[in-house]
This record gives structure tokens, C-alpha cells and sequence, in this order.
């Protein structure tokens, strides 16, 4: 038994929808030019942990017993939503033909004007156990989500230069920057087809939304708070509630308010929706701790991607700036991003020494403490506790 009952099987609960999750997507991404094709799946192979997705959904369930604002239809146009997209039947012009051109890849159009139809189930999926449900919709929404995640990881990867995803070689590796980065560029559009198709316009802002915080969180930390323009972004910001600011627009952003939009998207209550949000907001960001944390202390083929990698980015994360207080030597370091010889090492050293990874842990476990609390205020229900107990497997991942 776990705090929150007995241990919930998230499998049982959403492993079906989660299992359609890769093969929708790929039917969502499907290109007629196989390159782009090959590039924007090429992250889907991996297995990757598809949380936000879980998250979503179990936020869905644990939401649909609650009040409402909105009655959602059964009855609602989900045809609509899984219409085959266009694949470049739009610029093809059979004139060209006659102008003596060779319509190169016009020529497949006509096998290739539309993408697979997308199979999902259009009736929502009562759990037998408490009558809980997902929509179709929210199922969409966590495909989004994982597309506009993906997008992120390839661009990051290429400004990170980063060799290694989910134990794969990175998409930059194999296929070089300009076809990364347009892949990345293909998922988000596509993402924003699929959106635009749930017909819910603050859903649409709110994903939106997301898509300017996280190149803002990215840009926060290339900046890492210093001067520009003559002015410090810093503010009155301090430097640790900077990092805090940029790990919400990096990472806490896209799981909360993919949360409120799962709520939003059955109808819930403003209040249920602020419950969704908060839960979101701060699993995120615990999220994010423990990942800066595990840059310190797992290696990298545990990880599957680079790790001690933050400091060689020049990059101060929460264990550093804990240390810092112990160690004020750090400070210097910290202001020149860690770019002189022996900079990496000396922090490196004086973090372990520190008591800073412990704190990082704690303050992980406060917002852990404020997701629970948080999704406590929802109705009983199997997908409550596995949100809660999802919040404790955050704190003991170590991948
Ligand atoms: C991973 O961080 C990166 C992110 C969470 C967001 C990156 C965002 C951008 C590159 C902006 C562009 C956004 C879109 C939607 C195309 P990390 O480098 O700390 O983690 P890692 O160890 O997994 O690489
Ligand atoms: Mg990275
Ligand atoms: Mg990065």
C-alpha cells in the first residue's frame, strides 16, 4: 500500500489510449516527402515515457466527475477532428505538366493527397470501476502535446548539440541541424492542424501559449539573466526565482496548462480547471528539479541522453545555486557561465560537496506536496490516486 490507497496501475487505467498514442501521431505527421517524413517521426521510435500525455489523460478521468461549467456532447463532431490531412496536394498543379516540367514529387500526389485517417475510438471510454471517462478529444490533446514536446527536444537538441536521445543518436546527429530543426518545425505544425480541429478556442489559446513559453524559457536560459541592451533582465528578480521563472516557462508551462485544456476540454468548472492547472504547474516544476538534480548524479546511459551535461552548457541549475550559498566562491563562476579552464571540475566538486542536491530534493518535494494537495480537492476516483502517486514516482525517477 502507498499513501493514496493501493497502488494504481496507470496501465489499467489509460493503457489502451496511451497504447493508439505513437501510431495516431504518426499518422498526424505523415509527409509526402519520406525525408521529412523519416525526420519528424524519428524521435517516436524510442520509447519514450510519454508523461505529459499519462498526465492528461489521467486529469480527463479525474475531472470528469467533477462539477462542470459546460455539458460536453457524446454527440460532438469527432469526425471532424479526424479528417485526413491534406499531404501536398495543395501546391501541385497539373499545368506545370503541360509547361513541359517534371512534376517530381506531384507526380505521387495523387497517391499521396491525404495522410492514414486517424483510428481513434469516437465514443468516450467509461472506466467500469467509477464511471470516470476520457474524450476523444483530451486523448487528441495528449498527442498534441507530445508532438509540440517532441518539436522542443528536436530543436533543443541542436542548440544544445547534444549526440544522444532516449538512447538513440540525436536527430542532429543522424540527419544534420537545417533537417532537425525543420523537422521540429513540421511536428508544431502539424500539432497546430490537429489543434485548431478541437474547435475549442481557449484550448487553442492555451497551447499557443505554451509554444511562445517554451522558446521563452529556452531564451531565459541562453541569456541566463544577464545584461542586454545596457539593462539587467534580472530585475529585481534574484537569480534562484530567474531559474525558477525559466523552469516554469521551459517545462512547468506545457504540463500545466495541457492540464487546465484537459479539464477545459470536458467541460469542467473554472474552479475544477484551476485545480487541473496548479497539479500541472507543480509537478512540473518538481519535474524539472529532478531533473537538473539527475544531471548531477545518474550517468548517462541510466539517463539516456547526456548528463553532467548543464555546467558545459555554461548553465547554473538549482543544485548550483544552493551550493552557492554554502560556497560564495561559486559566485564567480557562476557569472562567467563556467567558461574558464577548470571552471566545470571545481563546481562540479563543490556541489557534491554541497548540500545543494539535498535541497534540491526538498524543494521538489514541497511542490510535490502542492500538486497533492492540489488534486486532493477533486472527487474520489482511481485516476485521482494515480495522480497523486505519480507525484512521489517524480521524486524517486532516476530516469
Ligand atoms: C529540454 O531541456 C528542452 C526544453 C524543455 C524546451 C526547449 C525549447 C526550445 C528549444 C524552444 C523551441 C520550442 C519549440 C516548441 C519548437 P534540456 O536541454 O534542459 O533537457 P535535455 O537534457 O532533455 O536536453
Ligand atoms: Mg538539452
Ligand atoms: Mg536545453
Amino acid at each position: 500500500e502507498k499513501k493514496g490507497g493501493p497502488v494504481v496501475d496507470t496501465k489499467e487505467l489509460v493503457g489502451e489510449d496511451l497504447k493508439d498514442l505513437k501510431n495516431n501521431i504518426r499518422n498526424l505527421l505523415g509527409s509526402g516527402h519520406p525525408m521529412l517524413d523519416t525526420v519528424s517521426k524519428y524521435y517516436f521510435q524510442a520509447d519514450g515515457k510519454h508523461i505529459r500525455p499519462l498526465i492528461i489523460l489521467l486529469i480527463a478521468q479525474a475531472t470528469s466527475n467533477a462539477p462542470k461549467k459546460v455539458a460536453v456532447s457524446v454527440k460532438d463532431n469527432y469526425e471532424e477532428m479526424d479528417r485526413p490531412i491534406s499531404v501536398l496536394s495543395d501546391f501541385y498543379i497539373p499545368t506545370l505538366e503541360n509547361a513541359g516540367h517534371s512534376p517530381d514529387s506531384g507526380a505521387k500526389s495523387s497517391t499521396l493527397t491525404e495522410a492514414g485517417s486517424v483510428n481513434s475510438i469516437y465514443l468516450p471510454k467509461i472506466n467500469p470501476t467509477d464511471q470516470t471517462y476520457i474524450l476523444p478529444t483530451q486523448r487528441r490533446l495528449g498527442e498534441i502535446v507530445e508532438m509540440i514536446h517532441t518539436a522542443s527536444l528536436l530543436h533543443d537538441d541542436v542548440i544544445d548539440r547534444a549526440d544522444k536521445r532516449r538512447n538513440l543518436l540525436s536527430a542532429n546527429e543522424s540527419f544534420g541541424n537545417k533537417m532537425a530543426v525543420l523537422g521540429g518545425d513540421f511536428l508544431l505544425a502539424r500539432a497546430s492542424v490537429a489543434l485548431a480541429r478541437l474547435k475549442n478556442h481557449e484550448v487553442t489559446e492555451l497551447i499557443s501559449t505554451v509554444i511562445a513559453n517554451l522558446v521563452e524559457g529556452e531564451f531565459m536560459q541562453l541569456r541566463n539573466g544577464q545584461v542586454e541592451n545596457g539593462k539587467n533582465r534580472n530585475g529585481s528578480m534574484t537569480t534562484f526565482e530567474y531559474y525558477m521563472e525559466k523552469t516554469y516557462m521551459k517545462t512547468a508551462s506545457l504540463i500545466s496548462k495541457s492540464c487546465r485544456s484537459s479539464a477545459v476540454l470536458g467541460g469542467a468548472s473554472d474552479e475544477v480547471s484551476d485545480i487541473a492547472y496548479t497539479y500541472g504547474k507543480n509537478i512540473g516544476l518538481a519535474f524539472q528539479l529532478v531533473d537538473d538534480m539527475l544531471d548531477f548524479t545518474v550517468s548517462s546511459d541510466e539517463f539516456g541522453k547526456p548528463t553532467g551535461a548543464d555546467l558545459k552548457l555554461g548553465l547554473a541549475t538549482a543544485p548550483v545555486l544552493f551550493a552557492w550559498e554554502e560556497y560564495p566562491a561559486l559566485g564567480k563562476l557562476i557569472k562567467r557561465n563556467f567558461d574558464q579552464p577548470g571552471d566545470v571540475e571545481m563546481a562540479w566538486e563543490l556541489v557534491l560537496k554541497s548540500q545543494g542536491l539535498e535541497q534540491t530534493r526538498r524543494l521538489a518535494q514541497i511542490h510535490c506536496q502542492r500538486a497533492i494537495d492540489a488534486i486532493s480537492q477533486l472527487p474520489e476516483s482511481m485516476a485521482r490516486t494515480a495522480l497523486i502517486q505519480l507525484t512521489e514516482k517524480v521524486l524517486d525517477r532516476k530516469k
